[in-house]
C-alpha cells in the first residue's frame, strides 16, 4: 500500500526534495519556482555545460530572473547536479526533458525513454513520478510505467504516477508557472490526489483532476492542435485575401469586435518552437497505430510546412525577379517567434534555407540569436546599420525592442508578414 497521508504531510511541510530532470524551458523555470516556495530542488541535466552555467549561476532562460536563480542557489534550495545517482535523495521526480521530431519527422521518445529508466534506478517506495513532457495519450501508462517497473517497484502499490502536461508560454508577460492552471491525471486515485496536491502547494493558480494518465496526454495535444489548425485556417485565409487584394489584418481586427465565438490568430511565415508543430504529429502517429487518418490534422500540417515556400513566391512577384539570384535580402528576426531566442523550428529558418538555395544573398538580423550553424557553415546576425545594403527587408518576426522606424526610414522596399507597419503604405508590402 502507498503512503498517501504521510506524503502529502511531507509535501506540506516542505520536507520533500524534489528532482527535476531536464533544465530547459520548461524544467528550469518550474525547478526555480519550486526552491522559490521552499523545496529543496536537485536539478539534473545530462548537458555539463547547463549545469556549469548554474552552477556560476548563469541564467540561460530569458523567463527567469536571474536574481531568482540567484537567490535559489545561494539558499542551497537549487542544487544542479550532472550525476543522475544523485536523484536518489529525492521523494519527488518531474521529468521535463524534449519529445522532438526525428529526421523522418516521427515521434522520438528517446529523451523520455531514457529519462524513464534513469527513475527506475533511483526509485524507491512512495516516490512521486510526473511526467510534463508533452506526448500522445498513452505514453505514460503503456510505455514509461513498464520501464520505471523494472525498478521491481509496482506502480499501483509502491509509487505515484502521474502526467501533469506543462502549459508555459516563453515571454508571456503575464503567465508563468506560477499563475497558468495545471491539469493532473494519475494512473490511479491516489497519484492523481497526491500530484495535485503538490501542484497546489506552488501555484497559485487553479489544479484540475482529470480522470486518467491519457486525459491529462490529450487534452495538452488538443490545446497545440487547436493552435496548430487555427493558425493553418489564417494562414490560407491570408492567401485568399492576397489574392482578392483585402488586408487580411483590418479582417481579422473587424472580426475579433465579435465578444464570443471568434478567437483571433493572425498569419506570420510558419509556425514553430517545440510545440505547436511537433505535439499535433505525436498524436496523428499514434492514430496511424488505431488505422484512424487524422484529416484536419495532416492538412493542416501541409498548410503551415508550405507557407516559407508561399513567402518565397511572394518574394518573387514583390521584386519581379523570378529567379531571386543576387537578390540581396535581409531577414528580420531568426527566433519562432517574438521576444524569444529559441530557433527549434523557426520558419525563418526555413526562409532562409529556401532563398539560400535559391541563390539569393540573404542575411538576417535578430538581436535574440547571434548566430546559428546550416550546411556547417556559420551564420551570424548582421549590424542593422547595414540595413541600407539590401533589396528587400523581410519582417518575419515583431520583435518589441527594434527600431521600426529607422527600419523603415533606410530600407529599399520592405515585406511585412508581422503588420508592423499597419497602415503605413509608402515602400511596404503586407502579407
Ligand atoms: N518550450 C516550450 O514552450 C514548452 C511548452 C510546453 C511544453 N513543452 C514540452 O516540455 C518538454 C520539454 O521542452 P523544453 O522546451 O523545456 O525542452 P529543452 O530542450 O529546452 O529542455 C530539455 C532539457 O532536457 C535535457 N535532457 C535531455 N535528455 C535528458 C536526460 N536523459 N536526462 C536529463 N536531462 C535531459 C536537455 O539537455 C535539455 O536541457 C517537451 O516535451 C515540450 O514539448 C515545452
Amino acid at each position: 500500500m502507498k503512503k498517501t497521508k504521510s506524503i502529502m504531510e511531507m509535501i506540506k511541510q516542505k520536507e520533500c526534495v524534489v528532482g527535476v530532470i531536464g533544465l530547459g524551458y520548461v524544467g528550469l523555470p518550474l525547478a526555480i519556482t519550486l526552491a522559490n516556495k521552499g523545496f529543496k530542488v536537485i536539478g539534473y541535466d545530462i548537458d555539463k555545460h547547463k549545469i556549469n552555467k548554474l552552477l556560476n549561476s548563469e541564467n540561460y532562460i530569458n523567463d527567469i530572473k536571474t536574481s531568482d536563480l540567484k537567490t535559489a542557489l545561494q539558499n542551497k534550495l537549487f542544487i544542479p547536479i550532472n550525476d543522475s545517482n544523485e536523484l536518489k535523495q529525492t521523494n519527488i521526480i518531474v521529468v521535463c526533458v524534449p519529445t522532438p521530431l526525428n529526421k523522418k519527422r516521427k515521434p522520438d521518445l528517446t529523451y523520455l525513454k531514457q529519462a524513464a529508466e534513469i527513475v527506475s534506478q533511483n526509485i524507491k517506495k512512495n516516490h512521486v513520478i510526473i511526467f510534463e513532457s508533452t506526448t500522445y495519450p498513452g505514453t505514460t501508462e503503456k510505455l514509461l510505467k513498464k520501464i520505471i517497473e523494472k525498478s521491481g517497484l509496482n506502480a499501483l502499490d509502491d509509487f505515484f504516477l502521474s502526467f501533469s502536461p506543462e502549459r508555459i508560454d516563453p515571454s508571456n508577460k503575464y503567465y508563468n508557472v506560477n499563475n497558468t492552471p495545471k491539469i493532473v491525471g494519475g494512473i490511479d486515485k491516489e497519484s492523481t490526489q497526491v500530484t495535485a496536491y503538490f501542484y497546489q502547494s506552488i501555484i497559485d493558480s487553479d489544479v484540475i483532476k482529470v480522470t486518467n494518465t491519457k486525459t491529462a496526454e490529450m487534452a495538452k495535444i488538443l490545446e497545440n492542435t487547436y493552435r496548430l489548425i487555427n493558425i493553418a485556417l489564417i494562414f490560407e485565409m491570408s492567401e485568399i485575401c492576397n489574392k482578392l487584394k483585402i488586408d487580411i489584418w483590418e479582417v481579422i481586427d473587424a472580426a475579433k469586435t465579435k465578444p464570443y465565438g471568434f478567437q483571433a490568430f493572425y498569419p506570420g511565415p510558419g509556425v514553430g518552437g517545440h510545440c505547436i508543430p511537433i505535439d499535433p504529429i505525436y498524436l496523428s502517429h499514434e492514430m496511424k497505430k488505431h488505422k484512424y487518418k487524422t484529416k484536419l490534422i495532416d492538412i493542416s500540417n501541409k498548410i503551415v510546412l508550405n507557407m516559407p515556400n508561399y513567402i518565397v513566391n511572394r518574394i518573387k512577384n514583390i521584386t519581379k525577379n523570378h529567379k531571386l539570384n543576387n537578390l540581396k535580402i535581409l531577414l528580420i528576426g531568426m527566433s519562432y517567434k517574438k521576444d524569444v531566442d529559441d530557433l527549434r523550428e523557426s520558419p525563418s529558418l526555413e526562409l532562409f534555407k529556401i532563398l539560400q538555395e535559391k541563390k539569393a544573398q540573404v542575411d538576417y538580423y535578430d538581436p535574440y540569436i547571434d548566430s546559428f550553424t546550416f550546411n556547417k557553415k556559420q551564420y551570424k546576425s548582421v549590424a542593422i546599420n547595414k540595413i541600407k545594403q539590401y533589396d528587400l527587408v523581410v519582417i518575419c518576426v515583431d520583435h518589441s525592442n527594434l527600431n521600426y522606424k529607422y527600419i523603415l526610414d533606410n530600407s529599399k522596399l520592405i515585406f511585412d508578414l508581422k503588420n508592423v507597419y499597419q497602415n503605413n503604405k509608402k515602400k511596404v508590402i503586407k502579407l
